[in-house]
């Protein structure tokens, strides 16, 4: 399934990158564990721990009789490691009351105020030898509306579930003595229309410094522009004094390869500040021969950004950068490097099987590597702003990104957002473009949408020149609004438009924001209206949208056409479309909630990649159905397909060009093989009736766990019969256990009507299969020694596998 060195690549990625990427003068500290938690309460103050009935705004540093104040006792709260999504341990509930459907039938929101308050403590020290420092704490992401108290003073809030945030604590702290985070995040209103979690699902630092110091969001932009062979890369270092006196200082930047050898280093430039000033100095520096940021080879070089004074060092900043162009075409779409690609992409929410959206990093990498394995290029931050490590994972495995802001809106609030995602963002070069929205139905026709979009477009042109934006404008060939002013016109649907539209302005590129949209069920062949199954064949799909088929044929021969985004790389929860309850997730991902390929993904792939692909569908256990006719689908980049049945020829065909084949056999237990033929090598595949289960398999994506407290492994668990063929259809219930330094941390099998819980009780972990497939995820602790994972079922052998 998923290719050794690209699971070595990632392994390596990530244990280099949850370290501190710093130098040991600037400090980042990762915050994920020994935190407390409680749900508090949005619709009763006493439940709330008295926030509401006591007063924390009223004085500095006060905010007694609630959960606030350092000295509360939070013994009983729960004890847990970030990230951290309270919603997903929720039982499933059906329930009219508010967008339950949307949230995947998670109860929380407005109806039920019980569930969508959450405190978090956390109690840390700091060394007296360290006093004289900047002390920051950096939220990477809460969902939602989030306030922060230290040791009872209240540092700031942010409104949004998506952007990160930084508070400076410094005047506030105390120095060997326990200090007291305290979060509050709201999840009673929606941001999205989807399942959006709920806690703080990303990491928190604590970033220590110096007074004077390189700015902390977005201090050190990094970006390059071709000088024939050679490259220019344009450093823009931002400075800031936070000393109660005037200070100087000098600049530099120096880069390097990979491996750290300096490659390029800038003169040291003086710089004078008065207090609380911030300057900002370019340099740049000159590359020979670099070699590019590409998709087969997404080289990342390190630009260090260091500042001096009396000569001393007295802060660094390290970035990653790649050296590459990208060009947008009107007439022959989008060039990386000077190389023509198509963009052969998909949109993905951010959670997965079992733990919500609160991924450990490593399942980022996983979800990245599983996507470029069907030939995936190109990845939709849909619709909002991702977690970096996402982006780092398109940097490191080579995935250009669409970088998208919640929503089209201009307000301060909204300006906010935009500026902190770009700031934080630019310097990733998987980035190619920004998107500003999506879908805007009240306002996206109108005057007030093209306002709102110039003003984006201009604070995006201000923070990142060397980028532009789209617009995910669901509108077939309209020139209203938004369109007018957008460089790239983004389409989500509606390509019965397209060809108009690009005759109308063919000054303007134009991409696919959001196309496709084929609703099937992994491993179900056969509609069910009570499960809530769709066939999984690539036939069914909402009146906006198409098949996988459709869009593409129509994208691969238009030059101009950039290419587009499939909805969606993976299954989500909520929006279960076409059924309702008791679906609780949605069923357009190309893989399900667990990554697990459903039939689509090998038409994907046959045209996506050059592997050699020819996959069969569907299984071939059909008891009962002896005689019936059974559609197969086949999916293949091979010229002509001859199917056996039982070794008697069905046929040869030849296949379409960006097409599938298909075949109604009527069904008798046995062995439905193919045979292709592709530029002249035979290549085949098959199908076969099984036994019944007799022994359980596991599968992990890697062997060994760093004992960080932070690194993760994918197991996937499946069912073999006494000849060792997977059980395609089988549904057993499997049960965990782990002993060692280790946690399983959430299961999951890609069902969209299973209401098993993702999460278990200690010692209670089980996941029934799936059409043959479950998944588990285990979390690394911080002590070293083996980890021993056993499943067993009943009647079947169990497994066992050590990391
Ligand atoms: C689109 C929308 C997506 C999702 C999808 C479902 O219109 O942009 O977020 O809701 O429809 O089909």
């Amino acid at each position: 399934m998923i290719r050794k060195d690209l699971l070595l690549l990632f392994t390596a990625l990530t244990i280099g990158f949850t370290a501190s990427a710093q130098s040991p003068l600037r400090r980042h500290i990762n915050f994920d564990s020994n935190w407390k938690f409680s749900l508090g309460h949005a619709g009763n103050a006493e439940r709330d721990f008295n926030y509401g009935l006591e007063t924390a705004f009223s004085k500095s540093g006060s905010a007694n009789n609630t959960c606030i104040e350092p000295r509360f006792n939070d013994n009983t709260w729960q004890d847990i490691q970030l990230p951290h999504d309270w919603a997903v341990g929720l039982p499933f509930q059906y329930s009219k009351k508010g967008d339950l459907e949307g949230k995947g039938y998670k109860p929380v929101g407005g109806g039920f105020p019980e569930n969508s308050i959450g405190w978090y403590r956390k109690s840390f020290d700091v060394a007296r030898a360290d006093s004289g420092n900047r002390f920051v704490i950096q939220l990477d992401g809460v969902y939602r509306d989030s306030k922060v108290w230290v040791n009872g003073y209240y540092v700031g809030s942010n409104f949004s579930g998506y952007t990160a945030a930084s508070y400076d604590i410094t005047d506030v702290l105390q120095f060997d003595k326990p200090n007291v985070l305290v979060v509050r995040a709201d999840a009673t209103q929606n941001e999205g229309w989807f399942y959006e979690g709920a806690g703080i699902y990303r990491h928190v630092w604590l970033n220590v410094f110096n007074n004077l110091h390189i700015a902390s969001d977005g201090g050190v932009f990094v970006h390059t522009s071709d000088k024939g062979n050679d490259a220019t890369v344009t450093i823009e270092t931002t400075v800031k004094n936070d000393n109660i006196a005037a200070a100087n200082a000098t600049v530099y930047t120096v880069i390097t390869n990979r491996e750290g050898k300096t490659l390029a280093q800038s003169k040291p430039q003086p710089l004078s500040l008065a207090t609380y000033e911030s300057k900002t100095l370019t340099q740049a520096l000159t590359l020979t021969q670099p070699q590019r940021w590409s998709l087969e080879n997404p080289y990342l070089y390190r630009a260090v950004a260091i500042v001096q004074s009396n000569g001393k060092t007295i802060d660094s900043v390290k970035v990653r950068f790649g050296v590459r162009t990208i060009v947008m075409d009107k007439d022959k779409g989008l060039f990386l490097n000077g190389k023509n690609i198509k963009v052969q992409g998909v949109c993905c929410h951010q959670d997965h099987a079992g733990v919500g959206v609160a991924l450990p990093d490593y399942v980022q990498y996983y979800r990245i590597a599983l996507l470029k394995e069907m030939g995936t290029n190109a990845y939709r931050t849909s619709h909002n702003p991702p977690t970096p490590e996402l982006l780092d994972a398109c940097d490191s495995l080579g995935m250009i990104v669409m970088d998208e802001a919640r929503l089209l809106n201009s307000g301060s609030e909204y300006e906010t957002q935009l500026r902190s995602l770009i700031l934080r963002d630019r310097n990733h070069p998987s980035i190619f473009i920004w998107s500003i929205g999506n879908e805007e139905f009240q306002t996206q026709y109108t005057n007030i949408g093209k306002r709102i979009a110039e003003h984006q477009l201009i604070i995006q042109k201000e923070l990142d020149p060397s980028r532009t934006s789209t617009y995910a404008a669901n509108m077939p060939n309209v020139y209203y609004g938004v369109n007018q002013v957008i460089p790239v016109r983004g389409f989500n649907y509606n390509l019965g438009g397209i060809d108009g539209y690009h005759k109308d302005h063919p000054e303007q590129p134009v991409i696919g924001t959001e196309v496709a949209s084929t609703v099937t069920t992994r491993g179900v062949y056969v509609k069910d209206t009570i499960n809530g199954y769709v066939p999984d064949y690539d036939s069914t799909y909402p009146a906006w949208a198409s098949t996988a088929e459709i869009w593409w044929k129509l994208a691969a021969v238009r030059p101009w056409f950039m290419g587009g985004f499939a909805w969606t790389g993976f299954d989500y929860r909520g929006e279960p479309t076409p059924y309702s309850w008791p679906n609780i997730n949605s069923h357009f991902g190309i893989m399900d909630v667990c990554g697990f390929p459903k039939n689509v993904y090998y038409y994907y792939q046959s045209w996506w990649t050059d592997k050699d692909v020819l996959n069969i569908a569907p299984h071939w256990n059909w008891s009962g159905k002896e005689g019936q006719p059974i559609l197969v689908w086949i999916n293949t980049n091979a010229e002509n397909v001859e199917l056996f049945l039982n070794g008697k020829s069905l046929g040869k065909k030849d296949m379409p060009v960006n097409g599938h084949l298909r075949w109604s056999v009527n069904y008798e237990p046995g062995t439905l093989e193919a045979v292709a033929y592709k530029k002249g090598k035979k290549i085949t595949s098959k199908v076969e009736t099984t036994d019944v289960p007799k022994r359980i398999v596991l599968t992990p994506s890697k062997t060994t766990l760093q004992p960080d407290g932070e690194d993760a492994v994918v197991v996937n668990v499946s069912v073999v019969d006494s000849k060792g063929r997977t059980v395609p259809v089988a549904g057993d219930m499997i049960h965990f256990s782990l002993d060692g330094h280790a946690d399983i941390i959430g299961v999951g099998n890609g069902d969209p009507s299973c209401h098993e819980p993702d999460k278990c009780l200690p010692g209670a972990w089980q996941r029934s299969l799936f059409n043959g497939h479950a998944q588990l995820i285990i979390k690394a602790g911080n002590k070293p020694g083996a980890v021993v994972l056993k499943a067993t079922g009943n009647g079947l052998e169990s497994a066992t596998l050590t990391f």
